[in-house]
């Protein structure tokens, strides 16, 4: 039995999605433990893609529980929707494979129209949030007048909390940003119609990972965005407004840190970012353009293009020591087939100087010019490849670079979107 947390090491997207649905059939139990409907997960599983923005990656196994836990941000309307989806796919969606924290705070309409009005107003500095009203959710929650899960369970205190929070946001909405104030009844009878659907799934997922540990039971928690779009340790302000890191899955889920078996960390074989940003290792040339081609690289939740670049180990570096990662999923290796030269980044040079971390202040991130190590491509076709001993000599060069360079081992490589395309080196849960 073990406990693992699975984390995205760059900028999101990195294939957190496939990895967690394959490792999910040895899982008893999947938490999502921060973020909110700004993720977007896809799975291929038979030849079908699948995208989840709320629900774990874990739901399309049967007899396994999937949890939102409270350090998420819930939309009940995006989360509603995944449910009538899967339904329609055939899939039932019951409290015996959905939980949902009470204690989770929800997205309003008016966190979605502050997100959209903001970015509005910053012009060409906006940050490039995914609109979902992610940001303005956190705020709430962090200054204490946030509706959670359970509000939307009693009518008497959700119209009054609502009636609270409208007060203020359509004050700011109106005033401030020139847009049009919403509906209090329009809102309390779309959401008090929420709580009434969501109501069967709402439980304490605290106490349920308690009741499953002491079980024995594995438990896979799912990490969404990326390390470096981290409040705190991201490359800040371009990041998201939770803390994406391993340590959170603790205080997302509510379980404590010495309950933790594992720690894993999702590298994508390039990288990519979404929305605005310092990138030092992008690729603003053909190369770039053939790995967005190539590796399908438009976002899962709102179709922009990804911004393409080589692989950076001191952005990978950064996220070993910031998550404690005890083992690293590859994915996406069969992008970089036919490419005759690999870049990989192992430090920086900023204004002369050499450095091997992210800087914190953004001007100096910005000035950083990677300094590549190069390595030979490959041009065979990897994607139908399953064990080690058959990738070509210069793809088990690469991976063997950044074991090296990271000091952490490979458990896990991905040579395609499918569940069956996976070369496994180690069982996470074993
Ligand atoms: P997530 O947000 O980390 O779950 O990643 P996304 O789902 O947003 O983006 C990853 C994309 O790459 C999805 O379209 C996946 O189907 C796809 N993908 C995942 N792993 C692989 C892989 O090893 N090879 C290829 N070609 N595609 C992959
Ligand atoms: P998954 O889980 C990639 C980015 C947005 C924007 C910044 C802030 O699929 O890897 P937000 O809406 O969170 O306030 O936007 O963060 N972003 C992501 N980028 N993958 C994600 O999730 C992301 N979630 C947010 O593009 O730059
Ligand atoms: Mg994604």
């Amino acid at each position: 039995m073990a406990k693992v947390i699975i984390v995205g090491t760059q900028w999101g997207d990195e294939g957190k999605g496939k990895v967690v649905d394959l490792l999910a059939e040895k899982a008893d139990f999947i938490v999502r433990f921060q973020g909110g409907n700004n993720a977007g997960h896809t799975l291929v599983v038979n030849g079908e893609k699948h995208i989840f923005h709320v629900i774990p990656s874990g739901i399309l196994h049967p007899g396994k529980l999937c949890m939102v836990g409270n350090g998420v941000v819930l939309d009940p309307g995006v989360l509603l929707g995944e449910i009538t989806r899967l339904e329609k796919a055939g899939l039932h969606v019951t409290p015996q494979n959905l939980s949902i924290s009470l204690y989770a705070h929800v997205i309003m309409p008016y966190h979605r129209a502050l997100d959209m009005a903001r970015e509005k107003k910053k012009g060409r500095s906006a940050i490039g949030t995914t609109g979902r009203g992610i940001g303005p959710c956190y705020e709430d929650k962090v200054g204490r007048g946030g509706i959670r899960v359970h509000d939307l369970l009693d009518s008497a205190v959700f119209r009054e909390k609502l009636a609270l929070n409208l007060d203020e946001k359509n004050f700011v909405l109106r005033n401030y940003f020139g847009e049009k104030p919403l509906d209090q009844s329009e809102i309390e009878n779309e959401y008090l119609a929420y709580g009434e659907q969501l109501r069967p799934f709402a439980g304490n997922v605290s106490q349920q990972l308690q009741i499953a540990d002491a079980r024995g039971r594995n438990i896979l928690f799912e990490g969404a965005q990326g390390t470096h779009l981290d409040i705190d340790h991201g490359t800040y302000p371009y990041v998201t407004s939770s803390n994406t890191v391993a340590g959170n899955a603790c205080c997302g889920a509510g379980i404590g840190p010495t309950r933790i078996d594992r720690v894993l960390g999702v590298v994508k074989a390039y990288t990519t970012r979404v929305g605005g940003g310092p990138f030092p290792s992008e690729l603003l040339d053909e190369t770039g353009e053939r790995i967005r081609k190539i590796g399908g690289e438009f976002g899962a939740t709102t179709g922009r293009p990804r911004r393409c670049g080589w692989l950076d180990m001191v952005v990978i570096n950064s996220s070993v020591r910031l998550n404690g990662l005890t083992g690293l999923l590859i994915t996406k290796l069969d992008v970089l087939s036919g490419i005759p030269k690999l870049k990989i980044g192992v430090s920086y040079n900023c204004r002369g100087c050499r450095i091997d971390d992210v800087p914190a202040q953004l001007d100096a991130l910005e000035a950083c010019e990677p300094v590549f190590e190069e390595l030979p491509g490959w041009d065979e076709d990897i994607g139908n490849v399953r064990r080690w001993d058959d990738l070509p000599s210069n793809t088990k060069k690469y991976l063997k670079a950044i074991e090296e360079i990271s000091g952490v081992r490979i458990d896990v490589i991905s040579v395609g979107p499918g569940r069956e395309s996976t070369i496994v080196l180690a069982d996470p849960f074993k």
